[in-house]
């Protein structure tokens, strides 16, 4: 078990466009998948994409846990997709609380698409393509964004919804919100 060190907001590795992974089945991949798995849950976190820890790759591992399933959600187990693709499905976006381990600290509303297509490598190198729903959607957009060097906080339409996680229960949505919040 190794827990990585974590890059912060600020390291270049956040900002680079990742390298496609060659081959999905080498052996230090799998070191490196149980790394990202016990750095995740240490954290604890649902998602880690591989530059967080400062490994310039297009991979990422994310899960659902029933602490943080919503309506229509389900319980995702840990998951790695490699070189994963995402298309949106619909226009569609609603604003939903995110975190970032490299933004430690923070929450923000972030628009994503609720509903999106994926495809990507299993760590066997078996390909798979899906659809995502929800947190799950959530989860997988905010994760992607990683290897295109983007942050949540990039997607923000308004910082005034960019908030100290101590604060999160005091903010008050309705002070804020607008059309262009809901769009
Ligand atoms: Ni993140």
């Amino acid at each position: 078990m190794a827990i990585l060190k974590i890059a912060r907001m600020g390291h270049p590795v956040l900002r680079q466009n990742a390298r496609p992974v060659s081959d999905a089945a080498l052996p230090d991949l799998r070191q490196l998948i149980g790394d990202m798995s016990d750095t995740m849950h240490d954290a604890p976190g649902v998602g880690l994409a591989a530059p967080q820890v400062l490994v310039d790759l297009r991979l990422i591992l994310y899960r659902v846990p029933a602490d943080r399933v919503g309506d229509g959600d389900v319980v995702v187990p840990d998951t790695v997709l490699i070189n994963p693709e995402i298309t949106p499905l619909t226009d569609h976006m609603v604003l939903g609380w995110e975190g970032c381990l490299s933004v430690p600290a923070f929450r923000g509303l972030v628009p994503r698409h609720t509903h999106i297509g994926y495809c990507g490598l299993r760590p066997d190198g078996s390909r798979v393509e899906g659809e995502a729903t929800g947190f799950l959607a959530r989860v997988i957009q905010h994760e992607c964004d990683h290897l295109d060097g983007f942050l949540y906080i990039d997607r923000m339409h308004d910082l005034r919804l960019l908030v100290h996680e101590d604060e999160v229960d005091s903010f008050r949505f309705s002070d804020y919100i607008d059309s262009d919040n809901n769009a």
